[in-house]
C-alpha cells in the first residue's frame, strides 16, 4: 500500500517508517520540513502528488506545559492540523490514521482505560488532542484513532526533546541521585511496539478507536519505569520516591492514564508484550545493555 507518514522524523513516526519499509511497503516519509499541516493548501498539493492509500500522521504539538502557554498554536497543529488531513484523505479516498494520547482523560477512574470511557482531559494538549480525534473522525469515512502513551523510542521526542528514559539515564550518570513520581500511573510504550501493532491494525483495515500500549503486568508509575530502567543498566545511583505534589508543573496531569490495550490484542491476534521486555529491548537497540 502507498503511505505517507508525516512527521516521520519524530519518535514514533520513524519507526513506523522503519517498519513500514521491512515490510516491503511503498513509504514516503515527510519531515515538518517538507510539510507543514497546518497549511491546508500545501498539504493538499503535496498529497495530492502523492497520491497515498494511507496516510498515518504522526505529527503533533507534543509539548504539555508549553501548551498551556500557547494554547492556540497547539489547537491549529494537533487539531486544524488534522482535520486538514483528515479531509484530504476523504477527498483522496485514502485511510487516515491519526495518534492519539492517554491525556484525553482526566484519571479519575483508577482502572484500565478502555476504548467506551468517556474522555476529560484536564489540561489544554489533551483536549486539543481530544478536538483532533472528533474532527477526524467526522471528516474521513476510513479513520483509525489510535491512543499511545508514555512513548519511549530511539530518536526521542523531538518536542519534548528526548524521552523519560535517556533522561533518567542522564540524571543518575551525572548526579548520582534522583527523585521521581511515585503516584501517577502510566503505560510505558515503546514504538517499535506501537509500530507494530498499528501497522497489524491496518492491515485488519480497522477503523475507529483502539488503544495502542505494552502490556501491563503489574502497576507502573514513573518512578516503577525509572527503577526497572536503571536495574538493567546496573547504574548504581540512589533513587527516591516522591508525589507528584512534590513536582509541580506548569499543566495538569492525571494521576491514572493506563489504558487497556485489549481490543488490539483481540483485533491483531498478537499479545502486545510487557512492558518490562520493551524496556529492555529498547535498552539493547539504544547498546546500554547486551
Ligand atoms: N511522546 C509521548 O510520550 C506521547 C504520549 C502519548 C501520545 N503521543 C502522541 O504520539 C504521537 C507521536 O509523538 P512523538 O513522541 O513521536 O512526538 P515527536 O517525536 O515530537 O514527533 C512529532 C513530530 O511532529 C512534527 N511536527 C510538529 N508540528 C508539525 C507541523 N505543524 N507540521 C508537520 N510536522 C510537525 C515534529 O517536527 P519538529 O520537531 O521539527 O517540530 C516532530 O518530528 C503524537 O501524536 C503525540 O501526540 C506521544
Amino acid at each position: 500500500m502507498k503511505t505517507v507518514i508525516i512527521g516521520s522524523q519524530g519518535q514514533l513516526g520513524s519507526d513506523l517508517w522503519k517498519t513500514l519499509q521491512a515490510n516491503g511497503d511503498k513509504v514516503i516519509g515527510l519531515s515538518h520540513q517538507d510539510l507543514d499541516i497546518t497549511n491546508k493548501i500545501n498539504s493538499r498539493n503535496l498529497l495530492k502528488r502523492l497520491s497515498p492509500e494511507l496516510i498515518i500522521n504522526c505529527a503533533a504539538y507534543v509539548q504539555v506545559d508549553k501548551a498551556e502557554i500557547k494554547p492556540s498554536y497547539a489547537f491549529q497543529v494537533n487539531s486544524q492540523g488534522s482535520l486538514n488531513l483528515a479531509k484530504i484523505s476523504a477527498e483522496l479516498g485514502a485511510f487516515y490514521t491519526y495518534i492519539s494520547t492517554d491525556y484525553v482523560f482526566d484519571g479519575t477512574k483508577r482502572a484500565p482505560y478502555d476504548e467506551t470511557d468517556i474522555p476529560n482531559p484536564i489540561n489544554i494538549y489533551g483536549v486539543s488532542k481530544y478536538v483532533g480525534e472528533y474532527l477526524s473522525m467526522n471528516s474521513c469515512p476510513n479513520t483509525l484513532i489510535t491512543r499511545v502513551s508514555s512513548l519511549f523510542g530511539k530518536s526521542g521526542s523531538q518536542g519534548k526533546g528526548g524521552n523519560f528514559i535517556e533522561a533518567i539515564i542522564n540524571k543518575a550518570k551525572t548526579d548520582g541521585k534522583l527523585q521521581v513520581v511515585n503516584d501517577m500511573y502510566i503505560s510505558p510504550t515503546y514504538t517499535i511496539d506501537a509500530a507494530t501493532t498499528i501497522l497489524q491494525l491496518i492491515n485488519h483495515k480497522t477503523k475507529g478507536l483502539v488503544h495502542v500500549t505494552n502490556s501491563i503486568p503489574s502497576d507502573c508509575t514513573w518512578f516503577t519505569l525509572a527503577k526497572q530502567t536503571l536495574e538493567f543498566c546496573k547504574i548504581d545511583a540512589q533513587i527516591d520516591a516522591i508525589s507528584s505534589n512534590n513536582y509541580p508543573s506548569i499543566a495538569n496531569r492525571p494521576i491514572y492514564s493506563v489504558l487497556d490495550n485489549q481490543k488490539a490484542e483481540h483485533i491483531t491476534g498478537n499479545r502486545i508484550p510487557d512492558w518490562v521486555d520493551a524496556v529492555k529491548r529498547y535498552l539493547m537497540e539504544k547498546q546500554y545493555i547486551n
